[in-house]
């Protein structure tokens, strides 16, 4: 039986297995900014913005600051500034993904991702890759034909490795990791693999393909398998043996990225230590790759159904529940950056968006008010920075 927290989180990563896109074509933004007035913390309470440390310099050298952010996201100026001095690494949120990419078979559209490529150069920050291999965000071209056909199968992968190859060796020396595969592993217990065309087409078989050649383009940059819930014990249990399997088949895999799309009041510590762990324990690296906190905690899993019911009533800025949910907010995220803290084996933590004025929970599973980052919708550090970076901060 899953918690309300962990069930909450199944579809929130494209767990409901639809094979939707991103919706960002390269010209906007999906997830609209919450529109409050006032901004998303009581600053009042907290201490001077202006003493805020960098986070960047405050984390190192154990691991590197990332944020998500698409290129024209640069334009909002409360971006910028905060990226300056808080990231340095950065995560494209659309723009590096297959179907912005990949216009049609060996047909580019590099003109987005490259943008954000150039910001990051420009400032000395890094960028993670994200992502090759996805069930949503992939373009149909790479399935076009008929399934009942002899050489359905090998035309298909001809394309995959294809895209893998012309796009790693695009962006050879300036990532600093790829997801190559994202998003593997059911939710359904009845099997470790999510059925996704992917998955139709060729069985676990896909991973070895794709991590093959992303390898065979760039043998330096770090490969790494993402996924979300691999703090919860059954899906955690699923995606190990995803895991353990592809590795056997000779992927080269070098690391895992725990999405940690998480909420106030899950998942545990000892849960994500113990994901954190199993990666370490099979010799790879850990990286943190989308955490927010949401402050919604009793979504039913039917809250990411079709269509949504059960999902916790939208939350009012200025109520006790409001307070409450950041107070909590900040807990979780001093325990999740403290427990990263004492484990070596995790090179970087991104936050999936960067101010609480931009973020896709605005809209996912529902729309509603959800403020789950470190910096509230004026982009000032909230209770939950301060929770982060100073132990005698009481939130
Ligand atoms: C999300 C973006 O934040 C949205 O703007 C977009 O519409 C859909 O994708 N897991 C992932 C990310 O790996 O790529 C997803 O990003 C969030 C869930």
């Amino acid at each position: 039986m899953l918690t309300a927290g962990a069930a909450s989180l199944l579809a929130a990563c494209g767990g409901a297995g639809g094979a939707s896109g991103t919706g960002n074509g390269g010209g906007g933004s999906s997830s609209s900014s919450s529109s409050t007035s006032s901004s998303s913390s009581s600053v009042a309470d907290l201490p001077d913005p202006a003493t805020a440390p960098a986070l960047k310099t405050h984390f190192a050298p154990k691991f590197k600051i990332g944020m998500s952010v698409d290129p024209w996201r640069l334009e909002d100026p409360l971006v910028k500034p905060t990226l300056l001095k808080h990231a340095n690494s950065l995560t494209a949120e659309s723009v590096m993904k297959a179907e912005p990419i990949g216009v049609s078979a060996a047909v580019y559209n590099f003109t987005e991702a490259d943008k954000l490529i150039a910001f990051a150069q420009a400032n000395g920050m890094e960028v993670r890759g994200h992502a090759l291999v996805w069930h949503r965000a992939a373009p149909s071209w790479f399935f076009a034909g008929d399934p009942s056909q002899p050489g359905y199968k090998a035309t298909v992968q001809a394309r995959l490795e294809t895209y893998v190859t012309d796009v790693v060796t695009h962006f050879k020396g300036k990532v600093s990791a790829w997801d190559v595969v994202n998003e593997a592993v059911s939710d359904d217990p009845s099997s470790n693999y999510r059925n996704s065309q992917w998955y139709q087409i060729f069985g676990p078989e896909y991973l070895v393909i794709a991590f093959k050649a992303a390898r065979a383009a760039d043998p330096a940059v770090p490969l790494i398998l993402n996924e979300y819930m691999t703090e919860q014990p059954e899906k955690r249990a699923r995606f190990l043996a995803v895991l353990d399997a592809a590795i056997a088949a000779g992927a080269p895999i070098d690391g895992v990225g725990h999405q940690l799309h998480i909420n106030s009041n899950w998942p545990s510590v000892p849960d994500v230590r113990a994901a954190l762990q199993a990666v370490e324990a099979r010799g790879l690296v850990n990286h943190i790759t989308e955490l927010d906190v949401s402050l919604y905690t009793t979504d039913a899993a039917t809250c990411y159904g079709s269509p949504p019911t059960g999902c916790q009533a939208a939350l009012v800025q200025g109520t006790p529940a409001y307070a409450n949910a950041l107070k909590s907010q900040a807990l979780q995220y001093r325990a999740m950056f403290s427990l990263f803290s004492e484990h070596a084996s995790v090179k970087s933590v991104t936050m999936w968006g960067v101010a609480d004025n931009h973020t896709w929970l605005s809209n996912d599973p529902v729309p509603r008010l959800n403020h789950p980052l470190l910096f509230d919708t004026d982009a000032k550090p909230k209770s939950a920075f301060w929770a982060v970076v100073d132990p005698a901060f009481v939130p």
